[in-house]
């Protein structure tokens, strides 16, 4: 996959890219999975995010 597709939003997302919100995220990180932490979405979101450098 060519790097350009990653730096155009639209075109990542046609090619697969999952904007993930706090659904997304508990699909797993629910108190069903057997090592549940509490998941607050906005602080987790903080510690995976890694946006394109400036
Ligand atoms: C397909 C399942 C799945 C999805 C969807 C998912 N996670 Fe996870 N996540 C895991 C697993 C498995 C671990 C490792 C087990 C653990 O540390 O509890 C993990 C670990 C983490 C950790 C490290 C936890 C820790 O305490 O060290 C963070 C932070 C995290 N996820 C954030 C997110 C965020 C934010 C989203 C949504 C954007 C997300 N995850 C979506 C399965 C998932």
């Amino acid at each position: 996959m060519k790097k350009s597709i990653m730096e155009n939003k639209d075109e990542a997302i046609a090619n697969g890219l999952i904007v993930p919100d706090e659904q997304t995220c508990k699909k797993c990180h629910n108190p069903e999975s057997p090592n549940y932490q509490p998941f607050d979405f906005k602080e987790r979101w903080e510690e995976i995010k890694h946006p394109i450098p400036e």
